[in-house]
């Protein structure tokens, strides 16, 4: 039977409450300080406060712990994407009018699975190759980057100034606002294909969907888009081996995505629908 002094006895139980109600809470070890390692309690034998009370504390705590760990992600992240904005852009926003993809706002999955296929070679492009070498970038800063970015909301209007706004806070705050050149087809004929054919994966205003993979299409340069429509078709994306992408395009003319891009790029500045709002 070790011994405890008070202080330790009344941590122990603390954190032992902490870790056991937030098994997701990464800070383990490598972040947050709350699972100091010099605190060397062994966790309580009997608890000496009502189990509930513990849990709703705990709950608040890993909810601290987590927007925390977030913070300290995004900084991180943002350090990582140092070297990314010469060609992306300061925010994220792509650049040359779409040769660099915008890359704010996408979700983390598919900015990691986008660096891997560089990384890996599947996805073949020069540019990103250096920038991806195991050496440059480990997979704790692809994490970091696809979070940082991933944060990163792109106005499509101007900003209201306020009177006290310097010309530079103005400059600035123009700089996020992107707003992609529009495309000339028949948006209804776009809008009806892609919500039969794409918004399974895509979502309904083509807003991307996590859990798919699938990234957002709104907001991203037209140019860009028919490039990857081509390297699909040409089955030189090479994404995964079941590549989900795999035939979607095949029944599609030029016509249909062009007027699908019509669609995209006449949306950027509509709040997205909800997934029951998809009907074609
Ligand atoms: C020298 C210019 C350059 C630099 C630096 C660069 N990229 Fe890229 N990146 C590109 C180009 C070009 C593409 C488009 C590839 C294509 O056409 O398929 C791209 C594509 C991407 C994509 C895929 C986007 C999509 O929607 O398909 C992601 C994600 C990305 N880059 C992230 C990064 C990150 C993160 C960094 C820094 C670690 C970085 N890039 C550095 C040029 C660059
Ligand atoms: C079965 C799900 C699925 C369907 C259906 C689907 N997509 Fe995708 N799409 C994906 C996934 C997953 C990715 C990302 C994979 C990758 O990197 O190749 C993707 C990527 C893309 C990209 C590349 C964007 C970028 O930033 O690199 C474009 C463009 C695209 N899809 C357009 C379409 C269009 C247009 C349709 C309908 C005609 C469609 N998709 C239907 C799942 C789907």
């Amino acid at each position: 039977m070790h011994t405890q002094s008070p202080r330790c006895r009344r941590r122990g139980h603390f954190f032992f409450a902490v870790a056991r109600a937030a098994p997701g809470t990464r800070s383990a070890s490598d972040r947050g300080p709350a699972f100091n390692p010099r605190m060397k309690c062994a966790p309580p034998m009997t608890p000496v406060m009502p189990l509930r009370f513990f849990r709703v504390l705990a709950a608040a705590v890993a909810l601290l712990l987590s927007s925390a760990a977030l913070g300290q992600d995004l900084e991180a992240g943002k350090e990582v994407y140092g070297p990314c904005a010469a060609c992306h852009g300061a925010y994220g926003e792509g650049g040359k009018g779409g040769e660099y993809p915008r890359v704010a706002g996408q979700s983390v999955g598919f900015t990691v699975a986008s660096l891997k296929q560089f990384q890996e070679r599947r996805r073949n492009n020069l540019p990103m190759f250096p920038y991806t070498e195991p050496r440059e970038l480990s997979e704790r800063d692809m994490k970091d980057v696809a979070a940082y970015l991933a944060s990163i909301q792109l106005p499509t209007k101007p900003p209201e100034f306020k009177d006290t706004d310097s010309a530079l806070e103005r400059l600035v705050k123009m700089e996020r606002v992107l707003v992609v050149p529009r495309v000339e087809g028949d948006t209804r004929k776009g809008r009806a294909l892609f919500r039969k054919q794409c918004a399974k994966c895509h979502g309904p205003s083509a807003q991307g969907k996590e859990q798919k993979g699938a990234p957002s299409l709104v907001g991203q340069y037209p140019s860009y888009l028919q490039k990857q429509f081509d390297a699909y078709r040409k089955g030189e994306r090479g994404a995964e081996k079941d590549d989900p992408m795999k035939g979607t395009l095949d029944t599609l003319s030029a016509q249909d995505l062009t007027d699908v891009l019509a669609w995209l790029t006449s949306i950027q500045d509509e709040t997205p629908e909800a997934e029951g709002d998809a009907a074609p």
